[in-house]
C-alpha cells in the first residue's frame, strides 16, 4: 500500500497496491470501471492513440485484452475484440458495418437467433436481408444481389452438421467483392480457421467451446481490416456490449485447456457416432466424420480430421412421446439447449432451436420429432454409451 494516513475517514480514497520484485502468474482480474491517467496531456495520447492506457471499461478492459489476444493466436488474427455475447458479436459484426440500402446474405441454417436477426430486426435499420444454402455454392451465387455488402455462414450447420463449401464461398466472396464474415463456433479454430482461408472476419461464441464449462456467456469478433475493425469497435461500445472482467478471466482459465478438452470430446463423439449408428432403435446418425454423411469428402478436406463434438441422430420412432421417453430415462445427459460444456449434453431441436419452424419446415431441414443433437463432452466414453443405452432402452 501507498503510505498514507491511518485514519478511517481516508478510507475511501484510492490506494495502488506497491510492485513487489515478484509478480503473479495468473492474470489479475480487474474489475475496475475507471483509469485514472497522470495529466490531460497524456489522456490526449490516450485518445489519439500515442500512448496505450485504459481510460473507461466500456471502451476496453485488461480481461477483455488478454483473453482477445489469446483468441487471436488461435485464429492467427490480429487485434480482435471479445464482446458481452456471442449475439452481440454477430450484432456488431452486421451492425457496425451495413447500413441503409445494403443486402446480406446469410447461410439457411444459421444459429436460431442470427436467422432472426436477419428476418426480424434487420429491416428496420434499412438492411435486406436473404439466406441460401450454403453447402451449394451456386445457390450463394444466384442470391448475390447487386447492393450486397456481406455474406455470413457457419462452417457446419445446427443441427444436421452440413459443411458448407467454404473453398467455392471465399472465391465468390472475393470475385463478387463482398466481406465474407465466418461465424467459427461449431468448427473453433482447431479445426477452420476463417482468416487464414480467406474470409475477412472470424467470430464465436465463446460461451461455448472456448470457454467450455457453460458458466460464461462472451463472444469474440476479429476482422482481417482494420477499418472494419475499427467500424465493430465503435459500434459494440456505444451500444454498450461490453464484457465483464470476471467473466472474461473465467473464460481465459477455460481457454487453456480448450485444445486438450476438444481433442477428448472429438474422440468419444467419433466413438458414440458408431455406436449409435449401430443401434437398433436409431434410423440415422450424422457426424462429419463419418463415411455415410453427405458431407464428409468437404469435411475431411476443410477441417482437417477435426470433425467436432457434435453428434445428430434420429429415433426410428420419430415421435415426440419417444424422444421425451428418451430424455427422462437418461438424466445424467443433461437436456439443455446449449453446446461446447465439458459434460455431454442434449438438445431437441423440434422443442427448442427450431421450434418456430412450421413441421413442414422442420421436415425441410430433416428435422423430425425423434431427432436429437448431442453435444458431446469428455467423460469416460464407456460412461455416456452406458448412458444412452438407458435411454434408448426406454424408447
Ligand atoms: C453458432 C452460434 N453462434 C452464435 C451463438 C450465440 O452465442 P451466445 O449465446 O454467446 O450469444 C450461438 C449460441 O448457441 C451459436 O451456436
Amino acid at each position: 500500500m501507498t503510505d498514507r494516513p491511518n485514519r478511517p475517514e481516508t478510507l475511501v480514497r484510492r490506494m495502488a497496491l506497491r510492485e513487489g520484485v515478484s509478480r503473479a502468474v495468473v492474470t489479475p482480474i480487474q474489475p475496475s470501471v475507471v483509469y485514472a491517467s497522470p495529466s490531460i496531456r497524456t489522456l490526449h495520447d490516450q485518445y489519439e492513440g500515442k500512448a496505450h492506457g485504459y481510460t473507461y471499461a466500456r471502451e476496453g478492459h485488461p480481461n477483455a485484452d488478454v483473453l482477445a489476444r489469446k483468441i487471436d493466436m488461435l485464429e492467427g488474427a490480429e487485434g480482435g475484440l471479445v464482446l458481452g455475447s456471442g449475439m452481440a458479436a454477430v450484432s456488431a459484426t452486421i451492425l457496425g458495418i451495413l447500413g441503409q440500402g445494403d443486402h446480406i446474405l446469410g447461410g439457411n441454417q444459421l444459429y436460431g437467433r442470427s436467422l432472426r436477426l436477419m428476418h426480424q430486426d434487420l429491416a428496420r435499420f434499412g438492411i435486406a436481408t436473404s439466406v441460401a444454402d450454403p453447402t451449394d455454392v451456386e445457390a450463394m451465387r444466384a442470391a448475390l444481389r447487386p447492393e450486397t455488402k456481406m455474406i455470413l455462414v457457419e462452417v457446419v450447420s445446427n443441427p444436421t452438421l452440413r459443411v458448407a463449401d467454404m473453398e467455392g464461398i471465399v472465391a465468390l466472396a472475393k470475385e463478387a467483392g463482398v466481406i465474407l464474415a465466418v461465424d467459427n463456433t461449431f468448427t473453433t479454430p482447431v479445426a477452420y480457421k476463417p482468416l487464414e482461408a480467406g474470409a475477412d472476419i472470424t467470430i464465436h461464441s465463446i460461451t461455448k467451446l472456448l470457454a467450455g464449462h457453460s458458466d460464461v456467456t462472451l463472444g469474440y469478433v476479429a476482422a482481417r481490416d482494420p477499418g472494419q475493425m475499427k467500424k465493430i469497435y465503435d459500434f459494440a461500445v456505444t451500444v454498450g456490449m461490453t464484457p465483464a472482467p470476471q467473466e472474461c478471466w473465467l473464460a481465459e482459465r477455460g481457454l487453456y485447456t480448450f485444445p486438450l478438452r476438444f481433442e477428448k470430446a472429438q474422440s468419444n463423439a467419433a466413438t458414440l457416432a458408431d455406436w449409435l449408428a449401430d443401434h437398433p432403435k436409431v434410423k440415422r446418425v450424422l457426424y462429419p466424420g463419418r463415411a455415410d454423411h453427405p458431407d464428409h469428402a468437404q469435411a475431411a478436406k476443410l477441417m482437417g480430421g477435426a470433425f467436432g463434438n457434435m453428434v445428430s441422430f434420429e429415433l426410428e420412432d420419430a415421435t415426440e412421446a419417444a424422444a421425451d421417453r428418451m430424455v427422462q430415462a437418461a438424466p445424467d445427459l443433461p437436456f439443455a439447449p446449449t453446446l461446447g460444456d465439458v459434460g455431454t449434453t442434449l438438445s431437441h431441436p423440434a422443442s427448442s432451436s427450431h421450434r418456430g419452424l412450421t413441421p413442414e419446415g422442420r421436415a425441410a431441414l430433416g428435422i423430425s420429432d425423434g431427432f436429437f443433437r448431442i453435444s458431446v463432452g469428455i467423460e469416460p466414453v464407456e460412461l455416456l454409451i452406458a448412458d444412452f443405452e438407458t435411454g434408448l432402452a426406454a424408447v
